[in-house]
């Protein structure tokens, strides 16, 4: 298990994740940051005639397709490790032809995916991390804690354990390591003692296992007492810190000169993570690589969009030898 802890300054929370009742069948999902990254991702491409994009995160395919429809030669990769995710981008962007392609796999198997492919290097890698709201707004997925499903939370749903699985074999003391490092639970023992033996009672149910969690924690007047659980929970079933440390590992080495890393994250742990790997590839304001000033979301978007409030953006950019030094990135120490 990963050691990072997670601490919810900031946090992705499922009400304003959720768009709609857990009927509904369209993916919906709206795209945090769209013309931030697409504009980083153009002044990449800006003199490639053929650039290569790698969107790492596809869910409905926001990103790709503002960056297919601004980048007119641009071929955009797009990863997923969400079966559901691949199949609404790949009708969304099934228009663009041959210039979009969709890979089912996680992110952090980015290397092993462009290796195949025989590309040896790309111009832009869009991040945008977390979970789609079409997963939390489908009930049987088991992200919800307001709708009825089951203990699953997987992202993709072809392979690991479910929650359920896992929870039947997790000891007191990894679950409550488990709580306190990705939920940031200070009483964590007694956390993860609620947590078994809710299920051993008979909470077979997200809905279930939030309405005892409600029960016997602590009441909070903005968010459901049991939000903190469920993150914990879905970071743990998915490997969400170690698939971003993989990323954050091979990316940069896999951008061309005067390429960026564009990475969204939601949490303050997560954005940790891509600032302190950020700041380790460009120690210096002029160097192989420089980092841009971390952007956040503007008024009118966190209006139209509440999960846009928590939202960061980091970009890294790799160099161009025969640019003067410093060209293509703003240094910050935020
Ligand atoms: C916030 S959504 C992306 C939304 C997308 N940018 C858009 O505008 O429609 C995050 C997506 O990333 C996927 N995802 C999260 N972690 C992943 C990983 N390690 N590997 C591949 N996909 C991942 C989720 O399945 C989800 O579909």
């Amino acid at each position: 298990m990963s050691a990072t802890r997670l601490p919810t300054a900031r946090g992705q929370s499922e009400a304003d994740l959720t768009t709609s009742s857990p009927e509904q069948a369209e993916f919906s999902h709206v795209t945090v940051l769209r013309e931030a990254v697409t504009a980083a991702v153009a002044r990449a491409a800006a003199d490639r005639a053929e650039p290569v994009i790698v969107d790492c995160t596809l869910g409905g395919g926001g990103h790709a397709e503002a960056v297919l429809a601004a980048l007119p030669t641009a071929q955009v990769i797009g990863l997923d490790r969400d079966l559901a995710a691949i199949a609404a981008a790949s009708a969304r962007l099934g228009h663009f032809g041959p210039r979009f392609r969709a890979v089912h796999t996680p992110f952090g198997r980015l290397a092993d995916v462009l290796r195949d492919l025989h590309i040896p290097d790309v111009t832009a890698i869009i991040a945008d991390l977390g979970v789609s709201s079409h997963q939390f707004d489908t009930a049987e997925r088991g992200f919800s804690l307001r709708h009825e499903g089951p203990l699953d939370m997987r992202m993709d749903t072809s392979t690991g354990l479910t929650l359920a699985e896992r929870l039947a074999a997790v000891s007191l003391e990894d679950l409550a390591d488990i709580l306190y490092e990705y939920g940031d639970i200070r009483r964590s023992i007694g956390t993860a003692r609620i947590v078994l033996q809710s299920v051993q009672e008979g909470a077979d149910t997200t809905a279930k296992l939030a309405q005892r969690l409600a029960a016997r924690l602590p009441r909070d007047r903005n968010v459901h007492p049991a939000t903190l659980v469920f993150q914990a929970l879905r970071i743990w079933v998915n490997g969400e810190l170690d698939e971003l440390q993989a990323l954050l590992r091979d990316a940069p080495g896999l951008l061309q000169a005067g390429g960026v890393l564009a990475v969204i994250s939601f949490h303050s742990g997560e954005d940790r993570l891509v600032k302190q790997m950020m700041r380790a590839q460009a120690p210096k304001k002029y160097g192989e690589f420089t980092r841009g000033k971390p952007q956040a979301a503007g008024d009118e978007e966190v209006q139209e969009n509440p999960r846009a409030r928590s939202a960061r953006l980091r970009l890294l950019w790799r160099s161009r030898p025969d640019a003067p030094l410093g060209e293509t990135g703003e240094d910050e120490d935020s």
